[in-house]
């Protein structure tokens, strides 16, 4: 987003405002509808009056948000219109499955489509700005906040944050942006120690230039609005004072002109990373590293009259943020209607967006294992068991926003429905964290009498997403007892494990299991969609954006993983292993079956060698062996094998989904440019080596699954 120039009319406003209207403009307080952090001293509305806030978050519809507006429009001074935030991070009433979960489809097409209906439902209940995409690179299932990740992958963060900000920021019929998006959180914030949210972050500089800031230079260049820095420290320099990421990097390198928004009372909270003695000094670092606007931590309206006075900041600095701030609502269109879409009946396209819900989860949903009992053909009696059987509200997972349990549909309500000739046995079992009366003995009923069991295990949405850090992210062990009692039925088990981050599960679990799928919380339409691909109706698609940890110890685990000096042998001891655990996750980056068969065949490239400022177009034939349509992702990756500085021993590049009909065959193309396999030497400084670069394309980033092509780059400029 371009704020440019201010208008005529900002200028004139700003000549007309106090120093304490100003400092109220780069102030945005929580209203109460939800709360995200801890709960301040202050009452917006009485500040609203005050003239001392410019926007507010945590509060939607129609009657609260108008009457916020009215009171800023007609009880203060200049009449100012508020900006409204909220974190819609994955659907506003009609809530899609969790990040995490809709990451797995690849699908950069289904990632917009989404991000737009979130918008319009958002927009149409009063949110101008939505915190999100999240970006943070995830490859450490002990910290909670992964599932508001698109994984492991910077290139996937990428794409997935290019989409969202496409969806979201679509102009609305009025013309103006429908909601602003506003990327997080800038950045490395998911490489806290020990997975424990908030923890202090060490990583090195090409660990934030090659996996942690990737994602956020594709948004600034999609046109975000705004960047939400992270609470953490890097290295010691918090995230909030960065002036160096914040200032030379992201606005001075990136050219990035959008808003800069503090986490949560984060400015404030310079004074616990012992930065700031104070918030007068918490304001100055803040202001100065280029933040506009304090989210909940009154350091500018509290701090910076005192830094004006000192002269530890000048009148021009605070304008530089006020212009900001006021141009964006400009441009949200406010000081023309600022009760813009509020209560616009969005009612005719309600039944369109549960639609696009339930085919959002059932694109998320990953299948894992499949020993033929899968799809299951009219099974006479279907034994449904488990604590998210009906969990209207936990299946909505984290950050639902004014996602209701009442309109959920439950994998209990979809069961019944999609398997109408069936009939379904349900038992509870156990609640998602203790046993209960009875439950045991109601689930052996169950099992014992069906043909075919579908036990539905996972976790309570809010011990996912921010400060649910777990030392051991594992099945709670109610949950381990009642499967073990329904594996001794005897009858094959369907395991759907209904979670929002990867779990430790134990071998018996995962080996007793006839069929294993990684449901996720996949939102208000987890139930349709779950019977819908466990009747066949739809083919599982769904492939992991995250590596599954076969054990606690092996976090973090992610495919892009270094060679070392002495690579992973498993005939070598003296090779990189673990003597207690296996080398390898227990599901690898790309994993997941569906009902087709795809072979891959003449993996090519068109040119065996490229020029410096060449393009390699790398292609593949897929053929659907299967007996049903399905859709296909299917991988690029690279390795450089020699450089000046070991690589990863992949890195994805690209990646392509395709649906075939069953004895269809199509070609899958990729075009690469020879600056795609440039990296950052030793020096940090980019740089293009002629010599070998090797292409794997496949299914997955497990080695069986890919095939191999190489190409020279090339400096002479020959092109063969
Ligand atoms: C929270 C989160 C951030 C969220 C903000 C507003 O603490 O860190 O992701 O957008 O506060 O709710």
């Amino acid at each position: 987003m371009r704020t440019g120039r201010p208008s005529a009319r900002i200028h004139a406003l700003m000549e007309r405002m106090t120093l304490e209207e100003k400092l109220g403009q780069l102030s945005m307080l929580a209203d109460g509808l939800i709360e995200t952090g801890p709960p301040g001293p202050h009452n917006p509305f009485t500040m609203i009056e005050e003239g001392r806030v410019g926007s507010l978050l945590n509060v939607w519809g129609r009657d609260l948000i108008r009457e916020a507006q009215r009171k800023a429009l007609e009880e203060t001074r200049l009449g100012i219109p508020l900006f409204f935030g909220l974190d819609v991070v994955h659907g506003h009433k009609s809530i899609h499955p969790v990040p995490l979960a809709e990451a797995c489809s690849f699908d950069r097409a289904l990632w917009e489509e989404t991000a737009r209906d979130n918008a319009i439902e958002a927009a149409t209940d009063g949110i101008h700005m939505t915190f999100a995409p999240m970006l943070d690179v995830s490859r450490d299932a002990r910290w909670g906040r992964i599932v508001e990740s698109a994984g492991e992958d910077p290139l996937v963060n990428a794409e997935y944050g290019r989409a969202r900000v496409r969806g979201y920021q679509n102009p609305g019929d009025d013309g103006f942006m429908r909601i602003a998006g506003c990327a997080k959180h800038f950045c490395a914030y998911s490489a806290v120690i020990s997975g424990r949210d908030y923890g202090e972050v060490d990583v090195s500089q090409r660990a934030i230039e090659e996996i942690y800031l990737p994602p956020f230079r594709a948004v600034v260049e999609e046109g975000v609005a705004a960047i939400m820095p992270a609470f953490v420290d890097v290295a010691g320099v918090a995230m909030t004072a960065h002036k160096r990421l914040l200032r030379n990097v992201l606005r001075g390198q990136w050219g990035f002109e959008g808003l800069i928004i503090s986490d949560y009372n984060a400015i404030a909270e310079l004074v616990n990373h012992g930065v700031a003695a104070d918030l007068c000094e918490a304001g100055v670092l803040a202001l100065k590293a280029g933040v506009d606007i304090d989210m909940m931590g009154d350091a500018y309206n509290k701090g910076l009259p005192e830094a004006l006075a000192r002269g530890d900041v000048t009148l021009d600095e605070i304008h530089e943020a006020l212009v900001r701030v006021l141009a964006f609502k400009e441009q949200l269109g406010l000081f023309d209607d600022p009760y813009r879409g509020i209560g616009r009946d969005i009612s005719n396209g309600r039944v369109k967006r549960r639609a696009l819900a339930r085919e959002a989860a059932q694109k998320s949903m990953v299948l894992v294992k499949n020993d033929a009992v899968l799809p299951l053909r009219n099974p006479a009696r279907v034994g449904l068991i488990g604590p998210m059987c009906d969990a209207p509200a936990d299946q909505l997972g984290a950050w639902a926003s004014a996602g209701a349990a009442e309109d959920s549909i439950t994998i209990l309500a979809g069961m019944r429905a999609g398997f109408a000739s069936s009939r379904i046995v349900y038992a509870q079992g156990c609640d998602l964290k203790s046993a209960i009366y009875g439950g045991a003995e109601e689930a052996r009923l169950a099992a014992a009498d069906a043909n075919v069991i579908v036990l539905c295990l996972g976790e309570e949405r809010f011990t996912t997403g921010e400060a649910c850090s777990r030392t051991r992210p594992e099945l709670p062990q109610c949950q381990l007892d009642l499967a073990r009692l329904v594996y001794e039925s005897g009858q094959p088990v369907v395991l759907v494990l209904a979670v929002s981050r990867p779990l430790v599960l134990p071998d018996w679990l995962v080996d007793g299991a006839a069929a294993i799928l990684i449901c996720w919380h996949a939102g208000s339409e987890t139930g349709p969609a779950l019977a819908d691909l466990l009747s066949g109706a739809v083919s599982p698609s769904a492939k992991l954006c995250v590596s599954w940890p076969a054990t606690l110890g092996q976090m973090p685990v992610f495919y892009g993983m270094r060679p070392t000096g002495r690579p992973h042998d498993p005939n070598n001891g003296w090779s990189t292993s673990f003597l207690d655990a296996p080398y390898a996750p227990r599901w690898r980056f790309g994993e997941g079956i569906g009902y087709a068969c795809f072979e891959r065949s003449n993996l090519r490239t068109d040119v065996a060698r490229v020029s410096r400022e060449g393009v390699v177009n790398v292609s593949v034939d897929v053929a659907n062996t299967g007996d049903c349509e399905a859709i296909e992702t299917i991988f690029l990756f690279i390795r450089d094998p020699v450089a000046r500085v070991t690589r990863p021993v992949l890195e994805l590049k690209d990646f392509a989904r395709i649906t075939l009909r069953a004895g269809e065959t199509a070609m899958v193309q990729f075009t690469l440019r020879a600056n795609d396999f440039s990296y950052l030497d030793e020096n940090m400084e980019s740089r293009l080596d002629d010599g070998l670069i090797q292409i794997f394309v496949g299914a997955s980033s497990r080695p069986e699954a890919l095939q191999r092509v190489d190409v020279i780059v090339d400096a002479s400029g020959a092109i063969v």
